[in-house]
């Protein structure tokens, strides 16, 4: 599995969640990906970066656009320097939410991707790392 091509983009406020959107939407139809996956992983993006700007105080999207023998995908990462997550299995409990939302975001995510990787820890911030191949 190569990098084809890949950049960084960031996520601080509202607005940019509509331009990550785009540009993964963009990267989606690049790699070739049908409508239904586009779909799924743009609906992700929403919930990862809304998070990002929610409660990492922002961070940033970096993209990958992947490619192995046979296919080609989109990786995504979404960092934050935030307080980080001290439960993980709490935050990847549908409807457990920290703050006044559905918590619905992680998990929804999750289900919508091919590879799904969450790593934090109070106090050193949130990587998640999302693949959906074409
Ligand atoms: N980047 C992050 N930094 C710190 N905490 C986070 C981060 N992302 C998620 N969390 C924690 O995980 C919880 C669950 O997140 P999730 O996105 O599933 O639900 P939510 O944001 O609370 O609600 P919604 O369904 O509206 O997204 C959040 O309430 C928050 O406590
Ligand atoms: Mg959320």
């Amino acid at each position: 599995m190569t990098p084809a091509r890949s950049g960084t983009h960031p996520i601080l406020i509202e607005q940019d969640v509509v331009l990550a959107r785009q540009l993964a939407r963009k990267l989606c139809q690049e790699c070739g990906m049908r409508l239904i996956d586009l779909t799924k992983l743009v609906t992700a993006v929403s919930e990862l970066a809304r998070n990002t700007v929610v409660y990492g105080g922002g961070g940033h999207m970096d993209w990958d656009i992947i490619e192995d023998q046979a296919r080609t995908g989109l990786r995504l990462t979404f960092r934050d320097e935030g307080p980080g997550i001290p439960d993980i299995k709490l935050a990847m409990t549908d409807g457990w939410t920290s703050g006044g939302g559905l918590g619905l975001g992680l998990t929804g995510a999750k289900r919508l991707v091919d590879e799904f990787v969450l790593d934090t820890a109070p106090g050193q911030g949130t990587r998640v790392t999302i693949t959906r191949w074409a």
